[in-house]
């Protein structure tokens, strides 16, 4: 049998497979890990950054408010002030709020921020805030005090602060580019080595096996892995093998069967002429036959029974015709005995053969090829009733036409019906007839066609007449010319 072996070639690679999917999950992941990580990062560096000032703002405090008001040189509270970063300070105690230094006060304060008590949501919305407002915006920024001093508070520019915060994420932003692709990387070459490219190779060798799934040495070679994937390999390979097992079982089961299914068909056909010899048998007055002949009848029966139920599908490939010389005449004859038809049944046999012609044929092939059209014309007329003068004949014409020989089955029955010619020659579908198999014709059109002949359906006559050609096989010249002289 031949064998499908053409797609040896691995499979093409998918376009986006895990791999990759996997490199841009892992990425995506940890970005968002990352972000996760930045938002409260950012608005505690913030808070730091703030706190710091504060501090400043306190120790300043304590100096300022030391000092009897007023005595502190303009100088030095400028120095003091650009060291803190904040163009005033100003300290509560009691009921008195009093500016300690200043130095270009801001008409208008944008925002204010207390840092005695800040809660995380707090210190995140605000940190979006320091972001996003303008950079000329001037913010108040609230903190404890020292000996008993309610509150410290100083003024400062946003922009300073803005831009630490800026420069803090944009740090964070390299670093978290630099870790997620040395993770992504780490991860990535994980799972590649870990999963993907075993489940790699276990998909190649499905598409590979599928291919040609009889071929034991397409069997998977299961790693000795103990999780999962070595399992699935595992299971892999023996299902395959069983796969394969059963393939080559199979086939060998349907080779047997199509052959069975077509000798069943013409050992059902040669049992039904028996049946017949042995109906008349049955007929004889001698009392012996009498007690024998029944069982022989019901035997045969359950013959034909059993064979037409074991008529499988599918067809077999015949043996090639062993071709000589066969004699038409008592071929045709042979068909007439085979068939068994009946002096009383109302069908005459009429032969119209060329006188000596010889075909070039498989004897056994040629003789089933005219007893299966032969039969199909007798069951047609046998579907008529007995005395209805239309149940006719039955006519074999042979003739040669130089190197072929051409042979004609024809009935005066009531033709092919519709369905019959739909799938004429077609093995199991034209079957109209109760009990029949549908393989009579193709068998026939089959075997002719093993000889390099023709066969068709006459249209345009009356009953059914098929006719077939059976050509010499082609000589040497060389070694039979004196036949061809003769011929
Ligand atoms: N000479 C004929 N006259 C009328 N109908 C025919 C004739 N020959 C064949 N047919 C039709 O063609 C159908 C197919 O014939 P075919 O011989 O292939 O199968 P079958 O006779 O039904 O079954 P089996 O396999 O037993 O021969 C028949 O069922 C019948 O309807
Ligand atoms: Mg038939």
């Amino acid at each position: 049998m031949a064998r499908r072996r053409k797609h040896i070639s691995p499979p093409r690679e998918p376009r986006f497979g895990l791999s990759g999917k996997l490199l841009v999950l892992t990425t995506l992941f940890i970005m968002m890990a990352e972000v996760l990580i930045y938002v409260p990062s950012v608005a505690n560096f913030r808070v730091n950054w703030l706190n710091d000032r504060l501090a400043a703002a306190h120790t300043a405090a304590l100096v300022l408010d030391a000092a009897p008001s007023g005595m502190v040189p303009e100088s030095l509270a400028r120095q003091i002030l650009s060291s803190i970063g904040a163009r005033a300070v100003a300290m509560k105690t009691g009921q008195q709020r009093r500016l300690l230094a200043v130095s270009d006060m801001p008409q208008e304060i944008h925002r204010d921020f207390d840092m005695r008590d800040v809660s995380w949501v707090g210190a995140i919305v605000d940190a979006f805030h320091a972001m996003t407002d303008p950079r000329d915006y001037i913010l108040r920024v609230i903190g404890p005090a020292p000996r008993g001093g309610e509150f410290v508070e100083i003024v400062i520019d946003n922009a300073p602060l803005q831009r630490a915060m800026l420069r803090f994420s944009w740090n964070i932003l390299l670093l978290s580019l630099i870790i997620s692709a040395i993770t992504a990387a780490l991860v990535y070459l994980a799972l590649h080595y870990l999963f993907v490219r075993p489940m790699r190779r276990i998909t190649a060798n499905m598409v590979w096996f599928r291919a040609d799934p009889e071929d034991f040495s397409r069997v998977m070679l299961a790693s000795k892995r103990e999780d999962e994937i070595g399992t699935t390999e595992r299971e892999l390979a023996t299902m395959q093998r069983d796969l394969a097992s059963m393939l080559h079982q199979k086939n060998r089961l349907a080779a047997l069967g199509l052959a069975v299914s077509k000798i069943n068909h013409d050992l059902r056909n040669l049992l039904a002429s028996a049946q017949l010899v042995s109906d008349q048998l049955s007929t004889l007055p001698d009392p012996r036959v009498q007690r024998f002949a029944p069982k022989l009848v019901r035997a045969l029966e359950r013959a034909i029974a059993f064979c037409q139920s074991t008529l499988s599908y599918g067809r077999a490939q015949e043996p090639p015709p062993d071709r000589r010389m066969v004699g038409l005449e008592s071929l045709v004859e042979e068909v007439r005995e085979t068939l068994g038809l009946m002096e009383d049944s109302g069908i005459a046999w009429i032969t119209a053969i060329e006188r000596g012609i010889e075909v070039d044929a498989d004897h056994d092939q040629l003789l089933r090829v005219l007893l299966n059209l032969a039969r199909n014309a007798a069951q047609a007329l046998e579907s008529r009733a007995p005395n209805d003068p239309s149940r006719d004949q039955i006519r074999m014409t042979g003739r040669r036409e130089g190197a072929v020989v051409v042979i004609e089955v024809s009935d005066t029955g009531p033709g092919l019906p519709p369905r019959a010619r739909e799938h004429l020659f077609e093995a199991f579908q034209g079957s109209t007839r109760m009990g029949g198999s549908g393989l009579g014709l193709a068998i026939a059109a089959e075997l002719v066609h093993a000889h390099g002949g023709e066969i068709r359906l006459i249209d345009g006559t009356i009953g059914a007449t098929f006719q077939f050609s059976i050509p010499d096989r082609a000589v040497d010249l060389d070694a039979h010319r004196p036949e061809r002289a003769r011929a």
